[in-house]
Order: structure tokens, then C-alpha cells, then sequence
């Protein structure tokens, strides 16, 4: 059987409910939750950053998702399209928006797949049994050793090419199958992990550092922190959420799915929070590691763990489905945009953004090795997309994201495409839209540029 398609549009669309909060949380749950979060938390006092980044979610977070859900059922297009066709009037200059989300997605694409590869390279180290070799004394020089040669390339290549693999057989028989098969399963998984975690020695301390909020170490940037961590969670910002929303059918429930979607999101870091902090406390380690955390720690503690060996496959195989869900996603709106704008097929489409991918996650990859003296403003490529990226593009497109729900579209098709909700539910999410998101965002840019 083919793929689904809307009726009147004959837009792919996602086939059950199920798979709608699969996809969507697929997208959602990724590195952000289970790499980020952790060291995030780690170095912004632990109970405090929780705290503030579920208030971050609640009032910014869900607001904006549910704008970029909407704008693209309303729109049935890729962020663009979908853009162009709701704006009364510059719709060109709302298509100009829509295209800086795409090249943002296709920037993003490139540093993720290279860190998805390290999970790939992590996960064969564990399957090989060699997650011993790789901890205690050796865990710099191995990590270092690991991505500064051609084998973090070899893993790039394959992550990009098992994407283009999914996302070739279209929405609902690859997007949608692939998360409905992985999401579960991560889902598994997280909960074996954490009752594994629940039983280390060093447990109660874990829970203490992560759930015990110490307000006097609440401060400007731990609230702008907490924030940015909710986009980057969320996967707003960029249309990613705009382009799987075209493919809702027309009775999905928008604030329901958005709030499903930011819950389990929420959930799943806290879960690796969880995971985390008890076995960094039960082997005396140190919470604020910061980004190398769980490449560089967890191994160590993995292969002073009984059954250690199959924790760490768990692990990264863990970590590995949880990012491809996010790359599929990121790839979708290059895609997108290639069959809405161009009117090309997909399969064109798919071959056209995997090239690419190929050749801007090599680059990336190289950028630890042989390409670790080519420095733009002084960063490596890596570096320079992630910053970019997070600091510049998410947040500028989810500010105009928000204002143009908030203000710029028919009143009448954002009550229309938030309905059925309590009618309480649809004038919030409109008043945060209008007066609270964009202003909290353009905070938290001015942030992370300033760093006030
Ligand atoms: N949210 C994903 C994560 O937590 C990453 C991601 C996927 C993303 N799509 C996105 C981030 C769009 C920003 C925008 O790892």
C-alpha cells in the first residue's frame, strides 16, 4: 500500500494518533535531552535548572509548538510554503523566515550527525566489549584519539545514510514506522536504566543535586540557560515542527499533542537526569563535567558497573535511537522544502539533502582531525554551526515564529486549528504567543550575545 495523503491537499499524512506522538516526540527527544540536559543541569546547580526549565517549557515551550503545529496544518506546506500562504500581506518576507528555518535545519544537520556518529563508535566499543579500554585513564586520550581520526567520518557517513534510508520511504512508512518501532523501545529502556540507577549507593545523593532546588543559586542566566534548553529540546525554532504538523490529519488535537509532546519530552531528561547523577555520585565523580559527560564519564562508570557491558549498549543504542528520530526530523524540513518549493519528487529530494548531509557532516567531522586548524572567527566548523545555530538562528526564528501566530495570522484560523480545546487552553496559548514568548526570547538572545 502507498503512503497516506490528505484528501483534498494530498499532503503525506501521519496514519494513527499514536504515530503522530511518536513522530513528534521523536523529533523532541535527542541529544538535547539525554546528552545536553544532564550537563546542563550539572552546571547550573541541578534542582534550580529543573525547575526553571519546566516553567520554561510551560509558558514558553508549549506556546510555540502549538504555533508551529498550526501554522503548518493551516498551511499544508513546509515551513516556507506554509508561511507564505497564511501571511495577509509580505508574505515574501515570511517565506524569507520560513528559509532561514531551513538552512538553520541544514546547518544543524551537519554537527548532529557527527555527534550521532560518537554514539555509533560508543555503542560498537560497548557491543565489542572493549568499554573497559576506553574508561579510567584512557578516556581523554581515547575520546580524543576516536574523533579526531577518519572513524568518527566512517560513523557520520553511516548515520547520514541510514537517515536518507528512513526518510526515502516516506511519512508514514519510514518517519512514522521508525518512530512508532523506536520510541517504545527508548522508552523501555530509559525505565530498566533508571531502576538500575535507583539502586546505586550513591543514589540518594544523585536525586538530592537533581530534584533539590537551592533558590539562592537562582540568577538571570540560569533562568536564559533553562531556556534555551527548552528550545533546543522541543526542536522549535526552526519549522521542523511546522513541517510534521502538515502532516497532522485535520482531527489531531493541536494543544493536546503539543502538551503530550513537551511532558514526555520534560520527562525523558529528567529520566536521564535520573540515569546520570546517581552513578556520578555513587563513583565520586564530578557533576559539572560539562559537554563530555556521558562520552567521557559514563564509560568509567559503565565498566565499574556489574553486567556494566550491557548497560553501555543499552545506553548507546539508547542514545543512538533517540538521536536518528531528531535527524530524521531536521533532514524532513530540507526535504520539505525541496518538494513544496521546487516541486521536485521525493526521492530527488531525499538523494539531493543526503548529499549534501554527506559532504557537511564530513567537513564537520574532519573539523577535530585534519581540519582542526581551519578557523572561522576562531572556532572549528563544528563549532562555529553549533554556535550559529543556537545562538543566532533558533531563537530569531522562534521569536518571529511566535509573533507571527501571535499577530500576524487570521485570528479566526488560529482559534479554527486550536479548537477542540477548553476555550481557557486557546486564549492562553494566544496570549503567550502575543505578549510573553516573544519577549522571553528576544532575552534570551540578547544573552547568549551579550552574556549579561
Ligand atoms: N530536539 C532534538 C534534541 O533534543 C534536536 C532537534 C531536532 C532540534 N529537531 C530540531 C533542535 C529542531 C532544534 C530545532 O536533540
Amino acid at each position: 500500500m502507498a503512503n497516506r495523503t490528505d484528501k483534498h491537499t494530498s499532503r503525506p499524512l501521519f496514519s494513527t494518533r499514536f504515530g503522530v506522538i511518536a513522530a513528534t516526540v521523536g523529533s523532541a527527544v535527542g541529544l538535547g535531552n539525554i546528552w545536553r540536559f544532564p550537563y546542563e543541569a550539572g552546571s547550573n546547580g541541578g534542582g534550580t535548572f529543573l525547575i526553571t526549565n519546566i516553567l520554561c517549557v510551560l509558558l514558553i515551550g508549549i506556546p510555540v509548538v502549538c504555533a508551529e503545529f498550526m501554522i503548518g496544518r493551516a498551511g499544508r506546506k513546509d515551513i516556507c510554503g506554509s508561511m507564505q500562504a497564511l501571511a495577509p500581506k509580505n508574505s515574501g518576507a515570511w517565506k524569507a523566515v520560513g528559509f532561514l528555518g531551513v538552512l538553520c535545519a541544514l546547518l544543524i544537520i551537519a554537527f548532529y550527525a557527527v555527534v550521532s556518529g560518537w554514539t555509533l563508535e560508543y555503542l560498537f566499543q560497548s557491543a565489542t566489549g572493549k568499554i573497559g579500554e576506553i574508561a579510567g585513564a584512557n578516556r581523554h586520550a581515547a575520546f580524543e584519539g576516536f574523533t579526531s581520526g577518519w572513524r568518527c567520518v566512517f560513523w557520520t557517513v553511516v548515520i547520514v545514510l541510514l537517515t536518507g534510508g528512513i526518510v526515502y520511504r516516506g511519512v508514514e512508512k519510514g518517519i512514522e514506522k521508525a518512530s512508532n518501532l523506536m520510541m517504545p523501545l527508548l522508552f523501555v529502556l530509559l525505565v530498566a536504566m533508571v531502576v538500575n540507577s535507583l539502586l546505586m549507593p550513591g543514589a540518594a545523593d544523585g536525586l538530592r543535586f537533581l530534584f533539590y532546588p537551592d533558590f539562592s543559586k537562582l540568577g538571570a542566566s540560569t533562568f536564559l540557560s533553562a531556556l534555551g534548553q527548552a528550545f533546543f529540546s522541543l526542536s522549535v525554532g526552526l519549522g521542523t515542527l511546522t513541517v510534521y504538523g502538515s502532516y497532522f490529519p485535520s482531527d489531531t488535537r493541536i494543544i493536546k499533542s503539543a502538551s503530550i509532546m513537551a511532558s514526555l519530552d520534560t520527562m525523558v531528561a529528567v529520566m536521564a537526569g535520573v540515569i546520570i547523577f546517581p552513578a556520578v555520585f555513587s563513583f565520586g565523580m564530578e557533576p559539572a563535567a560539562g559537554p563530555k559527560l556521558i562520552f567521557e564519564v559514563l564509560p568509567d562508570i559503565f565498566s565499574r558497573m556489574t553486567g556494566g557491558t550491557l548497560w553501555s549498549i543499552a545506553f548507546f543504542l539508547l542514545l543512538l535511537m533517540a538521536s536518528l528520530t531528531s535527524i530524521i526530523s531536521l533532514s524532513e524540513v530540507g526535504i520539505a522544502f525541496c518538494i513544496d518549493h521546487w516541486k521536485w519528487g521525493r526521492k530527488k529530494a531525499v538523494l539531493t539533502v543526503t548529499l549534501y548531509s554527506l559532504v557537511a557532516g564530513i567537513l564537520c567531522a574532519l573539523s577535530f582531525g585534519p581540519l582542526a586548524d581551519m578557523k572561522i572567527f576562531g572556532m572549528t566548523l563544528f563549532d562555529l554551526l553549533d554556535f550559529v545555530t543556537s545562538n543566532f538562528l533558533m531563537p530569531i526564528g522562534g521569536m518571529l515564529i511566535s509573533v507571527f501566530a501571535g499577530w500576524i495570522i487570521n485570528r479566526q484560523t488560529v482559534r479554527k486549528e486550536l479548537s477542540p480545546a477548553p476555550r481557557l487552553a486557546v486564549s492562553a496559548i494566544i496570549f503567550l504567543l502575543r505578549y510573553i514568548c516573544p519577549v522571553a526570547i528576544f532575552l534570551v538572545m540578547a544573552n547568549n550575545l551579550f552574556h549579561f
